[in-house]
């Protein structure tokens, strides 16, 4: 049995300024990034938090499911930055991920470009940015993020990209409510830090572990193969060709192996 999780036991003693200042916790939902657009799109509060134990229609990237079983983390953040920060959303994301679970654990987290955070090589967080940008204004972002927490072997089999828990990692159940509580607060920092003119590039850029490798992009019909090279301060990747031209892909629609 995984640990219980309220909007109280959430927020008591949280010291956020933004994140998490208002919580909504259910036990199920379909997608917490659904609700948390509908709270937007009612203009609540920014830094809402839309947390649920299960999904029944879990969304991934590029239209894919995503699998929320009991005993994970699904939850969704309703922002609304300025548009020059919405790149740095995704890092933002994946580092605050990682922060969480090496605080709470002694696992060591890796990012695959541009935001699966992953252990040993194997995928334990998902993150799914929506945006309504309209005439270069940003309506809403809304940042959902998935982890696998007390998933066992069972429920991860079934999943197409290689996925682990910290269960699996561990041996141990671990608790939700403190790697949640942790999330909110690194998130919290980092949203400072970016909307104050700071980066969190650099952080980011040294903890992904696709630089240097080999990698095939897909982007609808289009597929290509070469090295990634490097990543630009707006979060795209460079990829050299064999032919030796430079590709830059954007972090948006395209799928990577
Ligand atoms: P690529 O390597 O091509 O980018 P990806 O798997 O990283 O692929 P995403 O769209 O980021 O692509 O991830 C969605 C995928 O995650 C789905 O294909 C699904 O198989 C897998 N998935 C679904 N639920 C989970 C889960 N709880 N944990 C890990 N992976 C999951
Ligand atoms: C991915 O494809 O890797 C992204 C998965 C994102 C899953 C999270 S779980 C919370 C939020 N609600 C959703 O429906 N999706 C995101």
């Amino acid at each position: 049995m995984s640990d219980m999780l309220s909007a109280e036991l959430i927020l008591d003693g949280l010291d956020t300024s933004i994140i998490g200042t208002r919580i909504l916790y259910y036990s199920t939902v379909t997608s917490t990034n659904e609700i948390a657009m509908m709270e937007a799109e009612r203009g609540e509060q920014q830094g809402t938090v839309v947390i649920a134990d299960e999904q029944t229609a879990g969304r991934g990237r590029l239209k894919r499911t995503w699998l929320t079983p009991e005993g994970n983390i699904a939850l969704s953040v309703v922002l609304y930055p300025e548009i020059r920060i919405l790149q740095s959303l995704i890092m933002m994301a994946s580092l605050a991920v990682s922060h969480s679970i090496e605080t709470v654990t002694s696992l060591e987290t890796q990012i695959k470009w541009p935001n699966d955070v992953l252990i040993n090589g194997r995928k334990v967080c998902g993150i799914l940015i929506e945006s309504d940008v309209r005439n270069e204004k940003v309506h809403y972002a809304i940042l959902g993020i998935g982890i696998n927490v007390n998933a066992g072997k069972n429920v991860l089999s079934g999943v197409q990209t290689p996925a682990t828990s910290i269960y699996l990692e561990t041996g141990k159940e671990m608790s939700r409510l403190q790697i949640i509580r942790g999330l909110l607060k690194s998130m919290d920092n980092l949203y400072h830090t970016i909307s104050s003119g700071g980066s969190v590039f650099n952080e980011w850029r040294d903890r992904l572990v696709t630089l240097g490798k080999e990698v095939r992009v897909t982007s609808g019909e289009e597929i290509f193969e070469g090295i990634a090279e490097l990543v630009d301060t707006d979060g795209s990747l460079l990829v050299r060709s064999p032919d030796g031209s430079l590709n830059r892909v954007l972090a948006g629609d395209v799928s990577l192996r």
